[in-house]
């Protein structure tokens, strides 16, 4: 197995930092958009051969170091009763959260059960390269769950709620993260060998209020998977200086968003926690030779940290010409890193 990612999440020394990308598969590969123009993404998310298929192109196509599940955060509240539905301009639910109130919402643990064989379809399929399973943060979760038109993008209605009505936002996020741990842990029984958590709205509230109500369900999450040598790594978006409260009781490694600095993460992190992150996805509109510049940047980073993933610092934007991807790739693993 490749074992690079594994070892650098058990702070093993290596010649240099894996790579792998957040929203790797699908989005940017032309393989990818040729099946969908056959089949209906909700479709390939649930078919166990397609959504193998899948999860395993950005291997061949890429060569990144690891591959992640392909699958949705938004398949916990489809397993709550909202009745999930990915429109052409996004998804929404047609039983989504009322912003009135007294909500009620039963999780059916079965309804998960197809992500589970996937998992283990794509363990036999190939074993050589370490699996990331993962799930959504309960705080981007909750603000979809409100989404019941695919054009309301805004979250102001949950966010409303969530202010308003206090107890009864705690009560669903409880239910999320009860949710959320059951599945992280049949993900992990089921075979994967990494586990993110994406809270990519965590900046939608202070980072206080997030550390004070949201942060105790998130490090529920992720200590789940932990305690059953899972290692974990959490992605809270636009956390900002609330990343000083990071440490390895919450999580192994913690994903950086492009808004900040490695090197002023690394500062604000605890020693114990590693590091994943953060080009910019925007950096991969550039031309090859100011792309090669921003690699040639993170190399002294990348000669003094070796508890470090090379990552974006969100996911690929639809419109990226995959070759430049590669070529990320192909720079990473032929560059001296100097370690
Ligand atoms: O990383 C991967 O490629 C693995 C699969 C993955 C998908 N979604 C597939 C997908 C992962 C890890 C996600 C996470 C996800 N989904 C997040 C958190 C990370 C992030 O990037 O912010 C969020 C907020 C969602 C919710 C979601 N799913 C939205 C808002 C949309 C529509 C717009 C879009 O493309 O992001 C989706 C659909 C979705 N999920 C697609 C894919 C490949 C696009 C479906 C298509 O091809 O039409």
């Amino acid at each position: 197995m490749n074992r690079i990612l594994l070892e650098t999440i058990n702070k093993k020394n290596t010649s240099r930092p894996p790579v792998w990308f957040m929203r790797q598969a699908g989005r940017i590969l032309p393989s990818y958009r040729e099946l969908k123009q056959k089949h209906h993404f909700y479709y390939m998310m649930k078919d166990k051969d397609l959504a193998t298929e899948v999860t395993l192109l950005p291997i061949n196509d890429l060569k990144v170091d690891a591959a992640i599940l392909f699958s949705d955060i938004l398949v916990i509240p489809d397993a709550m009763g909202l009745k999930l539905d990915f429109t052409s301009n996004g998804p929404k639910f047609s039983n989504a959260l009322k912003t009135t109130g007294n909500n009620i919402i039963k999780y059916d643990s079965s309804k998960l059960n197809y992500v589970y064989d996937n998992i283990k379809t794509i363990k036999n399929k190939n074993n050589d390269i370490p699996l990331i399973g993962f799930c959504g943060g309960p705080l981007t979760t909750f603000l979809f769950m409100f989404r019941a038109k695919e054009n309301n993008k805004s979250f102001k209605d949950a966010i409303k709620f969530f202010y308003s009505n206090r107890k009864e936002s705690i009560k669903i996020l409880e239910q999320i993260t009860e949710a959320s741990i059951d599945y992280a842990k049949n993900q992990v029984l089921s075979g994967i060998e990494v586990f993110q958590l994406f809270e990519t709205y965590c900046g939608a509230i202070p980072h206080k209020l997030y550390e004070e109500l949201i942060l105790p369900f998130s490090k529920k999450i992720l200590n789940t998977v932990k305690e059953m040598n899972c290692p974990n790594i959490f992605f809270p978006k636009d956390y900002s200086l609330g990343l000083k409260s990071i440490n390895s009781d919450i999580c192994d490694f913690v994903s950086i968003d492009w808004h900040m600095s490695l090197n002023n993460a690394r500062y604000l992190v605890d020693d114990s926690v590693g590091i994943q992150g953060n080009m910019d996805p925007r950096i991969l509109y550039y031309d090859l030779d100011k792309i090669e510049k921003y690699l040639q940047s993170c190399v002294e980073f990348g000669s003094n940290n070796y508890d470090w993933i090379f990552n974006l610092g969100h996911g690929f934007i639809p419109d990226i010409d995959y070759k430049k991807a590669q070529f990320v790739v192909e720079w990473i693993k032929k560059t001296n890193w100097n370690r």
